[in-house]
This record gives C-alpha cells, structure tokens and sequence, in this order.
C-alpha cells in the first residue's frame, strides 16, 4: 500500500509537470513563448522555487470537464529566492486550457498573494492566459474579484509585479493594472479590455490585437505598461534588476548594494552639459547617468510620456527614486501623461521608503486646448499631490528653467522637499523674460522709439533680476547654489543625513487624490 500510494504522488506530480501536454507546449514555444515553469526557473535564483498546491484540482463537472483534469489546474504558484530575498511567484500554464482561470486556480493565486502580505515579500504574476474559465462562469469570475481585493489591499504594502508574456483579456487585465508595474513582451503579449472582434461589432473599427493592446502599444500609447521587452528571458531578466532596487514591504528600507563608486566622485563634464543658450536642449539622462552610481539607471516608463523621466538608480548605494524633467522633448513641459507617470512613480516610492531625487528643468504646463480640454488642471493636480503628500527624503536639484506653477510642483521647498539645490544656470521666475516682458512692458515697448530694442532691453533686465537662483537662494527656497561637477557628492551628503528621517501627515482615512 505504501508503495502505491508513492506512485500515485510521483504520477500526479508527472501529470501536473506535463501540463497541457507535448503537443500543445510545442506550441507554446513556435510562438516564441516559454513555458509557465520554464519562465519561473529564469526569474529566481537557481534551485531555489518551492512549489504550493501542484496538486489542486478543478471542481467543475459541466461541458465534460471532468475527464480533463490536470494537477495543479495549470497554474504554477509558490516561493523562491531573487538575489536571495523571498519573492512569491504565480505562472499561468497557457497549454491547460488557455491559461484560463477556475475557482481552483484562483484560490491558488490568494494562497500566495496573501502569504506575501503576511510575509512582507514582492509578488510576481507572469500572465498568460485566455481569462475566466468559461465552463466555470461566476465562480471564475469570483476568482478574479477575489484576486483583485488583494491586489487592493497589498497595494503600497508589498511590492506588486505583473509581467504579461500572453494574451491578458477582459476584466483580467485589471489584476496587471492594479499592480505597481507591468512589463510586457514584444509582439506575444496583448492586454485589452475588448478584442478586436467585439470592437469591430460594436464602433465597426478595424483594429488588429497588435495595434490595440500589443507590447508597443502600452508601452508608447496608453502607458498602461512600464517596461518593454524583445522576448521572455528579457522580460524576466529585467524583472529580476528591478526586484533589486525595491525594499520587501513598506516597513523595510530600500535594499543597500555595495559600490565601488566614490561617493566623493566629482564630474567635470557636467559644468559642460546645460547649453549657454536657454532654449537649446540637453538630455537630462546625461546628467543622471554621471551622477549616479556606477552610472546605473534603471528607467520606468522609458517609452511613454518622455518629457518626464523616471526611474530607479543608486546613490552612495542605497536606492533612490529620479524624477527628472526631460529638455529634449516638447522642452521638459509638464502635461496630462508626465503628471500622471510622475505622480504614480513619487508615490510608489513614497509607499515604498525610497528617497526622491527630482532634477528640475520646466518651462511650465503644455499650452492648447487638447491639454486643457483634456483636464490637465486634474492631472497635474495629481503631481503637485503627490510631492506635497511624499514624507521620504526628497531632494531636488533645479538645473535649469523652473517656471510657473511647474517650479511649485517639482519637488519645491514649499512642499517639505528637504534639500534643494540649484546649479548657476538655473532660472526661477513666474514665467520666461520673453513672456514676462511682453506682458508687463507691453505699452512702454509699444511707445519706445525702437521696439525691438526696447524689448531686447527688458529681457536683458528681467533675465538679469529673476532669471537666476539667487532670489530664490536670498529667501532660503534654495539651500545652496552648486556647481554641476559636485552634483554627486553633494546629493549623497543630503540623503545621508536624511537617513533618520520621520515626517507624518494629519490623521485621516485616506486623502483624496484628484483621480
Ligand atoms: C476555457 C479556454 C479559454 C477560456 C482559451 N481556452 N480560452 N478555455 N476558458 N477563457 C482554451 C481553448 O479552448 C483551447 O483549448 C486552448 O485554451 C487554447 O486556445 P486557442 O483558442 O486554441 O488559442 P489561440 O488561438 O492562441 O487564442 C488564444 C485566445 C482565445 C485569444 C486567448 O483562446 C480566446 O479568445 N479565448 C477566449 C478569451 C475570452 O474571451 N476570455 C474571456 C474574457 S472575459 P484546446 O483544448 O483546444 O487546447 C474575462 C472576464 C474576466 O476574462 C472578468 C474579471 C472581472
């Protein structure tokens, strides 16, 4: 009887290995795609997955379902080990019956979902599936409800990771976006609330899957998705560098890794990147890749919104949050999409004890109707909350242009920001001289003997009153005046005393964020 019963555990174990079977895992793999255990042995330490409920099964007896049964019910949940820190996994199995969701499998995603909250360790979904169970009906559909209560409630408690390698359609692809990030694979992955069919029924618009829900798509269009990548391995590579920036929960600090970097490291050739002219671009990447530690940048959303720029690096080793304006698209403007991509990322880092490092170079909000029609008041609302509300150690360094309601915004003094620097070149006024002078000398211009002099003349002065740090500096809105060589020793210096930092906000439920 032992014996038997030894067999019977090896055979449903074989069974739950085998998935959907060689034909349809060969498949998988024609279509570029790994299969669900494949992409769990990449993503964490060698040897280290430690699989939960491979012996689950489905509980549906309609539509002849009970002769198809699979162990584990196609899903691959349980532990492991990235960079030897406790990470929790999910894998959709694609080959058994579409990767769809039952009752059963659902109830395995919560298993997991909840042992990382109670154990204050990420969670990493990897998506690949054809939605609710359809012979399953509500109970899959209560699955998913299930699912995203917990992604709720974890929500700024753990980190939360969704990578879609597969199709994610319907209500499903609500767990991916109420998660901290989604990562999407080129060409093999689609999210959309509706397919191309039922739009074609419904609007009679022509769409292929690609073109509305693809890789590119989410990544360049809607900015649902925040990382892009040619292939699985890629995908699960990058999740894996992200994993090393971000703390295990919200009561932990973010992770230290040690560098060889000096922390007392000066850079010339920062003094030469701000172009003497004001209106001539720069990339802003430029400065904080010389900046940073080892020059590592990590960067969120890389493809959407890109007058903004974000992401994660080191200083002095220890993580920290970059929030940067970007001069070399539509001039660093803030509009509807960088607030939104900002105000997410300086709040996950604020959840998450990760100091932010804002370099500010704002010629204001985007102009036009499509902005303002589009309820850019709201969402820039939604940046200017974001920074007021974060209590990490908040650093900023004005580079250049601080403008307007922009230089409020950016991670301002007036906002409890702790630190803030400004290089020489920076200008902070209420708007550019050109703009300013037009408005205030308008009829003296007009009356001048020469106009266009007289014009010139007043920018000169106003650029020469205002256009500069130092009034700023006179009121203690700048702490120092630096030059851009010392940019890295000096934002290390700010954030080590920043260390012990506490800060709190009234008591409340919660805020009400402009949504
Ligand atoms: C049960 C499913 C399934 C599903 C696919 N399969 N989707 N089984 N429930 N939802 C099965 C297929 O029967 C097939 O089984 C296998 O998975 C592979 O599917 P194919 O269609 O052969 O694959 P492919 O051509 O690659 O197409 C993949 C697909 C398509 C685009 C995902 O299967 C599809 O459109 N499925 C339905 C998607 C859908 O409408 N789901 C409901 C969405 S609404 P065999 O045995 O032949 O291998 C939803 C609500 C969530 O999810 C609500 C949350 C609030």
């Amino acid at each position: 009887m032992p014996s038997q019963r030894f067999d019977e555990v090896r055979r449903r174990h074989a069974n739950a290995q085998a998935g959907g079977g060689a034909e349809r895992q060969a498949r998988q793999h024609q279509e570029n795609k790994l299969l669900a255990r494949e992409r769990i042995d990449l993503i964490l330490d060698e040897g280290t997955f430690e699989e939960m409920d491979k012996l689950v099964r489905h509980r549906c007896r309609d539509f002849g379902m009970e002769e198809q049964v699979v162990d584990g019910d196609g899903f691959v949940t349980g532990w492991g080990r990235i960079h030897g820190r406790l990470v929790y996994v999910f894998a959709q199995d694609f080959t058994v019956f579409g990767g769809s969701l039952s009752e059963a499998n659902a109830q395995k995603i919560c298993k997991v979902m909840d042992l990382a909250v109670k154990m204050g360790a990420p969670v990493i979904g990897l998506n690949d599936s054809g939605g609710a169970r359809i012979q399953e009906g509500v109970l899959s559909l209560g699955g998913y409800a299930d699912i995203f209560l917990r992604n709720t409630l974890a929500s700024g408690v753990i980190p939360q990771i969704s990578a879609i390698m597969g199709p994610c359609a319907g209500g499903a692809v609500y767990s991916p976006a109420l998660t901290d990030f989604v990562f999407m694979v080129d060409k093999t992955s689609h999210m959309f609330v509706t397919g191309p069919d039922v739009i074609k029924t419904v609007t009679h618009e022509d769409v292929t899957k690609e073109t509305l829900g693809g890789g590119l798509t989410h990544n360049t269009i809607s900015g649902v998705a925040h990382f892009l990548s040619p292939d699985d391995s890629e995908c699960l590579r990058l999740i894996r560098e992200l994993i090393a920036y971000l703390p295990q929960n919200n009561l932990d600090g973010p992770p230290v890794q040690t560098t060889d970097d000096p922390t007392d490291r000066q850079d010339p050739k920062l003094d030469q990147i701000i172009p003497d002219e004001p209106n001539l671009p720069y990339d802003i990447k430029d400065i904080i890749t010389r900046v940073v530690d080892d020059g590592a940048f990590l960067e969120v959303h890389e493809h959407w919104a890109k007058n903004i720029v974000v992401g994660f690096a080191r200083l002095g080793g220890r993580s920290a949050g970059i929030v940067a304006n970007q001069p070399a698209f539509l001039a660093g403007c803030l509009d509807i999409n960088s607030s939104t991509k900002g105000a997410r990322f300086v709040r996950f880092c604020d959840a998450f004890n990760i100091p932010i490092v804002t370099f500010v170079d704002v010629p204001g909000f985007l102009p036009g109707t499509e902005q303002e029609f589009g309820g850019i008041i709201r969402h820039g609302a939604k940046l200017l909350y974001a920074y007021a509300e974060a209590t990490v150690p908040k650093v900023t360094v004005i580079t250049r242009k601080a403008y307007g309601g922009a230089y409020c915004v950016m991670g301002s003094k007036h906002l409890r920001t702790d630190v803030n620097f400004a290089y020489p070149t920076a200008e902070i006024a209420v708007m550019g001289a050109e703009g300013a002078v037009n408005i205030v000398y308008r009829r003296e211009i007009a009356s001048a003997g020469d106009p266009e002099l007289a014009r010139k003349e007043k920018i000169a002065e106003f650029r020469d009153r205002f256009a500069n740090p130092f009034v700023a500096a006179e009121r203690g809105f700048i702490d120092d005046v630096i030059e851009p060589h010392e940019t890295r020793p000096r934002l290390i210096r700010a954030l080590e005393m920043l260390e012990t930092k506490v800060d709190t906000s009234p008591r409340k439920k919660h805020g009400n964020i402009p949504l």
